[in-house]
């Protein structure tokens, strides 16, 4: 490949050609700029994929538990994989300061990037997303297609990993707050769940919310809904490593929820904006909840708009990339999907649909996370 800088050569020179297309008048340290601004995604791109084999080839959990910088040799060795790939991948990593180098070329990782690189039960731990980047990325394939028939693809397009990859994301930050943090937050919901509700957990992915739950609150009863036959897979296999009694994980096509106001608390962990009917879904979660009951709805932190997001969100870019090829399109997987997408469902947004659905009563929790926001909504 041509190296990038060869592109933004023009900041050298003081005149221009016309392009072809006849632009004339381009400033030459704007283009330079411009054309590293375009690569740098490329390289950050790259740079992800590298990531994502540190994470698949236990390259950064070895590095995180030697007890000094490791040359490319000790790394390969360590890993049993071959040196010549390992020392250009740690090279890639040094250049994009992921991993530390010193000068004799060993490398090692910042106590920082130990916990976001290798350390799957820290909160900060990272690497959900790149476990399903070959995923994600795949879809492009089926992305032309998509723009122009407007349907696009559940998460079961992505496989197995693609749940793996989702578990991955969610549930370091979940098993260190869902229990101390959030439940708390909600009005009387955990002396309740203390002495012996019915829960269910809609859009529950592979179950980590649920059997955090139906752990701590044995005398609770617990259902995940999910449509993704690989998530409700590997949510079954931990059900029954747990050897948990009061839980179970169903397909809401066969085992719909109950419309008899028969469910205490409801909780929806960033699942609402890929649904293809969310509004629909308000109204059967409006049909289950008891009229004490409450609903936690996690969703994405969002603002009210576009121009909102861009400038007060650093990840934008990031998330509506993430929206066309996952949220959205699972969100537009049926012909007349709403097509919320990730930054779709801003509190204000939030706020109308339950409204419109039947819920009266909204508060924002205060929970910090860095993505999500969190909400407390009641008959
Ligand atoms: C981003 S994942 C979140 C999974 C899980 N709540 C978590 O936090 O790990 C979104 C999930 O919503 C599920 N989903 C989408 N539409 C659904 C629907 N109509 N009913 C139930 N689940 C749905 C997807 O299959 C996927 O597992």
């Amino acid at each position: 490949m041509a190296e990038p800088t060869a592109t933004a050569s023009p900041a050298t020179s003081t005149t221009v050609a016309p392009t072809p297309g006849g632009a004339t008048g381009l400033d030459p340290d704007q283009l330079a700029l411009f054309s590293f601004q375009l690569f740098s995604k490329l390289e950050g791109a790259v740079t992800s994929g590298m990531i994502h084999l540190g994470d698949r080839l236990g390259l950064y959990t070895a590095l995180r538990g030697a007890s000094e910088p490791l040359s490319s040799s000790a790394l390969a060795a360590e890993t049993g994989l071959h040196e010549r790939w390992v020392r250009e991948w740690a090279y890639n990593q040094a250049a994009a300061r992921i991993i530390s180098v010193d000068d004799a070329e060993r490398f090692s990782l910042s106590p920082e990037a130990a916990a976001v690189l290798a350390t799957p039960d820290h909160p900060a731990f990272g690497m959900g997303m790149f476990h399903r980047l070959p995923q994600t990325m795949e879809a492009l394939n089926a992305m032309p297609e998509s723009f122009r028939t407007g349907l696009g693809h559940d998460y079961d397009s992505h496989g197995c990993e693609g749940a793996v990859g989702i578990e991955r994301s969610f549930e370091p930050w979940n098993n260190a707050n869902l229990l101390p943090v959030v439940l708390p937050a909600l009005d009387g919901v955990v002396e309740r769940l203390t002495a012996g509700i019915s829960v269910a957990d809609v859009g529950c992915g592979a179950g980590g919310a649920v059997l955090l739950m139906s752990d701590a609150f044995p005398a609770s009863r617990f259902t995940g809904y999910d449509i993704s036959r690989y998530a409700l897979d590997r949510a079954a296999t931990k059900l029954a490593a747990s050897g948990a009694r009061n839980a179970a994980f169903v397909d809401p096509r066969e085992h719909p929820l109950p419309d008899d106001h028969s469910v205490d608390l409801i909780t929806t962990f960033d699942c609402i904006h890929d649904m293809t009917h969310p509004q629909r879904i308000m109204e059967s979660l409006r049909a289950a909840i008891a009229p004490d009951g409450t609903w936690l709805l996690v969703d994405i932190k969002a603002h009210d708009g576009f121009a909102d997001n861009a400038r007060k969100n650093p990840m934008a870019s990031l998330m509506y990339g993430i929206s066309v090829l996952s949220c959205m399109s699972s969100a537009m997987s049926d012909a007349d999907g709403a097509g919320l997408g990730t930054l779709g469902l801003s509190e204000t947004k939030a706020r109308e649909m339950s409204a419109s659905a039947g819920f009266s009563r909204f508060r924002r929790l205060d929970v910090d996370n860095a993505v999500n926001a969190f909400y407390e909504i009641r008959p």
